[in-house]
């Protein structure tokens, strides 16, 4: 085997996508830069030898809220409801609660029941929950083509899904209105492969409304609850790969366009989930990707991570060696994206591996997967880690 080969092949076997992105990013910008560009491999003898050692034992909650950060753990009542290890684990480490079973169809207690009926037991108890323990409070999500009811296809036609749209966000706007940080108001609304010049996605509300829908939607949140931060929220803008480049390029378009008609967007959510699924080729380029966070920043936008997370599903090798990359990951991307001190959130999607969204997509060894900070049993992992020395080692927020 020649040179090439072997290393060739011991990327494909070793390293993953995480690897790659991962070396990226070590140590000082200059580092980070270089490798970003040059697209180098950490070898696993790196990664295990790696530290993440943190200084003192303090909360993730109070090492952001000194640096002027908001630490957040995502949770659906059902979650934090009924677990109170979970619920306590929460207040522990977090400074915000978000609540992304605010979609209009989700879980136990869905927030649309009937085309005229609103169901707030959900969202009041975790709203609830959040003022009593001083957690800030976000919801996820009112406009998506996902989550919705059943009863939706057949009830919103032409003629009636601006008024079903208005509706359903003034109303919801309204009842959280004085206890909401921040509302992910439009989720996921560009797709380049729909092919539309505009590359917003063939939804039904842009079916039916057209591509107005999107200020329609923010300006009626913004009148109803004037204090909210409006986000536009989306996935798959993270990585340096060539469809990752175009979403970007598209989402900044988005943003500009809305913000020279006035729409009253606050803040782009940047999902981050980060992975290494079907493309073991994924990269990460620091300074591409520091390039479109000041871009958004300059249109006077804030930026929030919404969902951060970092999914281990195709990670072969020991629980030891998986939780670095895991970790890894997380610090590498947190140092650079907190570096923009227009970055002001940081929200895993859940905070301990017993609750996480990625058992959608089990492991083939039938084991669990750990892409969070705390494991599934509220206890602190190498992923918490890499969250505390990045967040120690970000600037100061003014
Ligand atoms: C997830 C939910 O948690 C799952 O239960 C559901 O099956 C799929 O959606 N991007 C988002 C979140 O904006 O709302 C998603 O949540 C994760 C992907």
């Amino acid at each position: 085997m020649s040179k090439n080969q072997f290393l060739l092949t011991r990327r494909r076997t070793l390293l993953l996508g995480l690897g790659t992105f991962l070396a990226t990013i070590a140590c000082s910008d200059q580092n980070r830069q270089t490798l970003a560009d040059n697209d180098l491999t950490v070898s696993q003898d790196d990664l295990l030898k790696r530290s993440f050692s943190v200084n003192g034992k303090g909360s993730l909650k109070k090492r952001a809220a000194a640096k002027g950060l908001i630490y957040g753990g995502e949770s659906a009542y059902e979650g934090v409801s009924a677990d109170e290890d979970f619920a306590n684990a929460i207040r522990r480490e977090c400074n915000m609660l978000m609540n992304a079973g605010l979609k209009w169809h989700y879980g136990s207690k869905p927030l649309r029941p009937t085309p005229d009926t609103f169901d707030f037991t959900a969202g009041d108890w975790t709203a609830d929950f959040a003022q009593k323990h001083n957690l800030l409070f976000r919801g996820h999500t009112l406009v998506w083509h996902q989550g919705l009811p059943p009863w939706f296809e057949e009830t919103v036609k032409q003629e009636n899904a601006r008024e079903i749209l208005v509706n359903h966000v003034q109303t919801v706007a309204k009842h959280f209105a004085g206890r909401i940080h921040s509302w992910d108001l439009l989720n996921e609304a560009i797709e380049l492969g729909d092919g539309r010049s505009d590359n917003l996605r063939k939804t039904p509300w842009l079916e039916f409304i057209g591509p107005e829908y999107v200020e329609l939607a923010f300006r009626t949140a913004a009148e109803a609850d004037p204090k909210a931060m409006l986000v536009y929220n989306d996935y798959g803008l993270e990585y340096d790969t060539p469809d990752q480049e175009q979403k970007r390029t598209a989402v900044l378009k988005f943003l500009e366009d809305q913000k020279s008609k006035g729409t009253p967007i606050h803040a782009l959510g940047i999902q981050s989930h980060l992975d290494h699924l079907e493309k073991t080729e994924k990269k990460f380029s620091a300074k591409k990707f520091r390039e479109f966070l000041k871009n958004v920043a300059d249109l006077g936008l804030k930026i929030m991570l919404t969902e951060l997370d970092v999914n281990d599903t195709k990670l072969q090798g020991d629980i030891n060696l998986r939780d670095r990359y895991v970790a890894a990951a997380y610090e590498d991307y947190l140092s650079v994206v907190l570096d923009e001190p227009a970055v002001i959130a940081v929200i895993t999607f859940g905070l301990s591996d017993r609750y996480t969204w990625l058992t959608e997509f089990p492991r083939q060894d039938g084991q669990p997967v750990r892409p969070l900070p705390l494991d599934a049993q509220m206890k602190r992992k190498l992923a918490w880690q890499a969250m505390a020395r990045a967040i120690d080692a970000a600037p100061k927020r003014g």
